[in-house]
């Protein structure tokens, strides 16, 4: 794994150094999208979903959890609008080559009289000047400024941009934003990436044994029927796997309802994988094509559930925030109306701020009673509730965040650099300095040295008290005392304790912390109750 950004090379060596992420199946060549966490990641990821069970479920009055499988049944991804619209436009810029979602470019409607095409160098400048004279708007009259390619624009409408020409005006077809980054116009046509995936149980010979049928028994079909037939026997014998979490909710919500008499509004919860045919992926675990989703569902009385996402977002980003050393790296971004999806009728990104650009983490997505209503209608009508006096259609507001993002993001926050001992070969090392309740080890043991039974005889008893008082803890003697230090300052563990002579003779350990790197001698009976009190606390310091 090597990446352009040197901070997301560095992220990535170290998730893969420390245990945190390696490739699936890495020994074969790894599979594309797919990545697996090793004993650290495993630790922070279910962490960070602790943190948010607690502030989605157990901190709530009315929050509860529901638990869903991954494969529904096919109809279902018909009635919520999946298997038609879901996914997100991708495109490439014919200048470039780049490709990019398209949403991520600068929106043409807000283009005023100048568009000024950026190039990375002059002689780029020239050649790009030269394309888009011979083939992609020939007559347009092009000036070449240093790095800048400028044409007039005449006029924008939802389909052209209307550019002055040498002869007249020259239409250019539009997709309604511009590349980001080089500002050209010039894009391939669009196409949906992120579609439904799919799982089975058909073995490829069988699946092979279906289309010759099919190819046998047809014969002189055309090509678009034996096509169709072969799409029903693959959607026959091979189910969707889920893109998102949320439409079980949506089908159980009459069953919780009657289960634990609860009245609107409540909300549902739930953590689990979700996968999509990504065409694109990366970079590293940003996009994948198999993710955890963390998802609450909120359902209300039909009011107010506009103003019930403002709200939800603004708790939503102070949660991300919480968690996070330089919290102003997450914002929030309220979506256009042209970038919503197909369900939602407003909506809030959470996003960080990636060595790459700022991405989402996280949407609020005001669903209005858009699913509850569809799947009513497809199924019994039953859609309706009452409160004694009215009935209503309830409206959900849903939070979606990415587990997988939140790993990635939160290790891009942590990540820091010391200098490093004048012993060593590098002149700097790597810190992680996780939030104390994300942290995978909130505690490190070691006797100063491994040969002195008495001293590995306490450490190892008070590693098992630190284990029974429920801290994740590491035992450790091997290498020097420093290179352990060194090696838990990259694991991002909060405090060492080390036992030694002192220990024996008056009854005291050293606590070394991670991020001040003071060390400070407590006494033995003092450190369990000192360790459990400061990750009990609630505050917000990170360490
Ligand atoms: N139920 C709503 C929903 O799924 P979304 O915006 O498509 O909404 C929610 O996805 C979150 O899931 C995103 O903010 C992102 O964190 C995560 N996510 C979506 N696609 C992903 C992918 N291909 N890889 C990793 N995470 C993804």
């Amino acid at each position: 794994m090597a990446f352009k950004d040197p901070l997301l090379n560095a992220v990535s060596n170290l998730a893969r150094r420390r245990g945190f992420i390696f490739p699936t199946s890495h020994h074969y060549g790894g599979v594309e999208g797919r990545y697996e966490y090793g004993p650290l990641g495993t630790l922070l990821k279910q962490n960070i979903a602790k943190e948010w069970w607690r502030a989605t479920v157990t901190d709530k009055e009315n929050g509860f959890a529901i638990d869903s499988s991954v494969v529904q049944h096919p109809q279902v991804w018909e009635t919520s609008g999946h298997s038609k619209v879901f996914g997100d436009r991708w495109t490439r810029d014919l200048l470039t080559g780049e490709q990019f979602k398209l949403t991520k470019g600068e929106k043409v409607k807000h283009l005023q009289s100048d568009l000024v095409i950026k190039a990375p160098s002059k002689k780029e400048a020239q050649k790009w000047r030269n394309i888009i004279k011979q083939e992609l708007a020939p007559n347009a009259r092009t000036f070449t400024q240093g790095t800048d390619i400028t044409m007039r624009v005449e006029s924008v409408t939802d389909s052209h941009i209307i550019l002055a020409g040498n002869d007249g005006p020259v239409h250019v077809v539009h997709h309604g934003y511009l590349a980001p980054g080089s500002r050209s116009p010039f894009l391939h046509e669009p196409r949906m990436q992120g579609g439904l995936s799919y799982c089975g149980d058909t073995s490829p010979e069988e699946m092979a044994e279906d289309f010759v049928k099919i190819v046998e028994d047809n014969s002189g079909a055309s090509r678009a029927t034996l096509k169709q037939l072969f799409t029903d026997k693959y959607k026959e014998r091979n189910r969707p796997l889920r893109p998102e979490l949320a439409q079980a909710a949506f089908q159980q919500l009459n069953f919780v309802c009657n289960s634990i008499d609860k009245r609107f509004p409540f909300s549902l919860a739930q953590i689990g994988k979700a996968f999509r045919n990504e065409l694109s992926c990366g970079p590293f675990i940003y996009r994948l094509k198999e993710f955890e989703q963390m998802e609450c569902y909120h359902f209300l009385e039909t009011e107010n559930s506009e103003r019930h996402a403002l709200d939800l977002s603004i708790d939503r980003l102070s949660w991300w925030r919480s968690l996070a050393r330089k919290r102003s790296n997450f914002k929030s971004v309220e979506l256009d109306k042209d970038d919503l999806a197909h369900y939602a009728t407003n909506a809030v990104d959470i996003e960080y701020e990636f060595p790459w650009g700022s991405e989402e983490v996280e949407s609020i997505a005001n669903r209005t009673d858009y699913d509850i209503r569809a799947h009513g209608e497809a199924y019994d009508n039953t859609f309706h509730h009452h409160d004694g006096t009215r009935s209503f259609v309830p409206h959900c507001v849903e939070s979606s965040a990415g587990l997988d993002r939140a790993v990635m993001a939160y290790l891009c926050d942590a990540y820091d650099q010391r200098n490093a001992a004048s012993d060593t070969t590098r002149t700097v090392r790597p810190v992680l300095s996780l939030h104390k309740r994300i942290a995978p080890v909130k505690v490190a043991v070691f006797p100063i040295v491994h040969n002195k039974p008495e001293l590995v005889q306490i450490a190892r008893v008070l590693a098992k008290e630190f284990r029974a008082a429920g801290l994740y803890t590491m035992y450790s003697e091997v290498n020097s005392i420093g290179k352990r230090y060194v090696d838990h300052d990259e694991m991002g563990t909060p405090y060492c304790i080390t036992i030694d002579s002192d220990t024996i003779e008056k009854g005291t350990v050293t606590v070394r912390s991670r991020n001040t790197m003071v060390q400070e001698p407590m006494l033995v009976t003092d450190v369990v109750g000192a360790l459990v009190t400061f990750y009990s606390r609630d505050d917000l310091s990170a360490s």
